[in-house]
């Protein structure tokens, strides 16, 4: 199969926190393989923003650095070399007046070119950016602004956010990530669900039993620890990412792929999803910790001592009961999970429908699980499907749970770009379908603010687990309780 390139109009990009952690490993790496590919127009021009002093040549021998250590592409010195050529640098603090008209004198000054800001900092910095780029008057008519999750702590600050952002940008013209939404998997959930006959139908609480979400990391919180003590897991995945992919499985057939239409229909999904506060947050939730243990390369630490805090009660591990209050799904659970430090890094949305009604097959025969269709992000991106067959030759019927296996890479024979690289093509596009619009990210924050809440109140700290374990044992009794049990456990 040919992948196919469509070129993105000549830009001007800024990177706010262009030496940092995620310039470094994501957005130039994301922007060096779409250079590669040839999907740039030119003239486009990239520029590094931060308080560094560095002039254009230090900052590209930084970028080149970076590119060897995290572009997957091997690439050779020639093209690394026509890369670093569109690369700028502009020494600016962001709390200072000096320097943002360097930023301008950057770019060009056509009203009609793509000028977009991406601020990968601290979203304490979001609002003040944005006052001083409209300050600097740098907000051309086709300005637009790319903010990193998270979008605040929580609800009252996110709002604050928001109204600074959209004091002088158009909702159309913010772009916030979510880059579990550049998945080439999770884009998929919408070609299964929308482009195929077989599941909408059966898509809902009559034929569907539970559906699981899982983002499990083997990884620690390493260098990352001082933003996660203040973040843990549920601010730092299930706000964003676990609640989007839920929404994409849970929502309605959205009108068409127009931003607002997926955006209306992921809305409603969060509007619906039942409460979980002090009253109920001891049932539905439960919190983890991990404490030292196995690592892929080890023997690795606690987290407690990795963030220099014995007493720490940040959770590193979250799993969650939610309930969605409507027509569709009253009475099927979804089940989310995610943790750091877990046995193995897999992403993935299993939907599992109901038992059949009454079996034919002798107990001989044995047991008849759950079809179930399992969504896999990563790694090993695809798709199967779990179904109950008759395992061939002699010895009468015996039935097997076999998975009509469908690995992406093997069936499309093509490298899918990284999340970051699709993210910030459609930016330049102008295609917000993949962006989280500002009501989605305050009812997110609306539905996480009582459990944070409610877990403040009661005075217990996260389980602790074993790192290179599923979690603490009261994640597995959860869903035990329920009559159910997390996949790992069934296959
Ligand atoms: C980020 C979180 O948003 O997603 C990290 O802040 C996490 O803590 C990361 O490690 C996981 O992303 P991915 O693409 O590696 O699954």
């Amino acid at each position: 199969m040919v992948s196919r390139i469509l070129k993105v109009p000549s830009f001007d990009l800024a990177v706010f926190g262009g030496t940092g952690d995620l310039a470094r490993r994501k957005l130039f790496p994301a922007l060096f393989h779409r250079f590669l590919d040839a999907q740039f127009s030119q003239p486009t021009r990239i520029v590094g923003v931060s308080r560094r002093p560095l002039d254009h040549a230090a900052y590209r021998v930084a970028i080149a650095d970076a590119l060897k250590e995290f572009a997957a592409a091997a690439a050779s010195d020639e093209a690394i070399k026509s890369f670093l050529e569109m690369i700028h640098y502009v020494c600016l603090d962001i709390e200072s007046e000096a320097g943002w008209d360097l930023l301008g004198h950057e770019f060009d000054a056509e009203p009609s070119r793509v000028r977009a800001f991406y601020l990968a900092t601290d979203p304490d910095h979001f609002g003040p950016i944005a006052k001083r780029l409209a300050a600097h008057s740098l907000i051309t008519p086709a300005a637009r602004i790319i903010v990193e999750k998270p979008i605040g702590r929580d609800g009252a600050s996110a709002a604050c956010i928001n109204d600074a952002i959209g004091a002088v940008f158009p909702e159309k013209r913010i772009f916030r990530i979510d880059h579990y939404l550049g998945k080439e998997t999770v884009q998929n959930l919408m070609a299964l669900r929308f482009a195929n006959a077989l599941f909408e139908p059966l898509w809902n609480s009559a034929h569907i039993d539970h559906v699981e979400i899982t983002v499990a990391e083997s990884i620690g919180v390493g260098g990352r620890a001082s933003y996660y003590e203040n973040a843990g897991a549920l601010r730092d995945m299930v706000q964003n990412h676990l609640l989007q992919l839920l929404c994409l499985v849970a929502m309605e057939p959205p009108a068409s792929l127009d931003a607002d239409s997926v955006r209306d229909e992921k809305l409603k999904v969060l509007k619906s999803l039942v409460p979980i506060d002090s009253r109920n947050a001891g049932s539905l939730t439960v919190r983890g910790q991990y404490r030292a243990g196995a690592g892929e390369g080890g023997a690795v630490p606690g987290y407690a001592q990795e963030a220099s805090n014995e007493r720490s009660v940040t959770e590193t591990f979250v799993t969650l009961k939610v309930e969605i209050a409507n027509w569709r799904w009253a009475g099927t659970p979804f089940y989310l999970r995610t943790g750091k430090r877990l046995p193995q890094r897999i992403s993935e949305v299993i939907v599992a429908f109901r038992e059949v009604p009454h079996s034919i097959f002798p107990a001989e025969s044995g047991k008849i699980s759950q079809t179930r269709l399992a969504i896999r992000l990563q790694p090993d991106e695809g798709i199967k499907l779990w179904l109950m067959l008759k395992e061939p030759g002699a010895g009468g019927m015996r039935l097997q749970h076999v998975p009509l296996d469908m690995n992406f890479a093997e069936a499309f024979r093509i490298h899918a770009p990284e999340a970051y690289e699709r993210l910030l093509m459609d930016v330049i596009r102008g295609n917000a379908t993949l962006f989280m619009r500002r009501d989605e990210v305050e009812a997110a924050w609306r539905w996480i603010d009582p459990i944070r809440e409610a877990w403040n109140q009661m005075d217990e700290a996260p389980r602790p687990y074993l790192a290179g374990t599923w979690g603490p044992a009261a994640a597995i009794a959860l869903v035990e309780r329920d009559g159910r049990s997390w996949s790992e456990e069934t296959e």
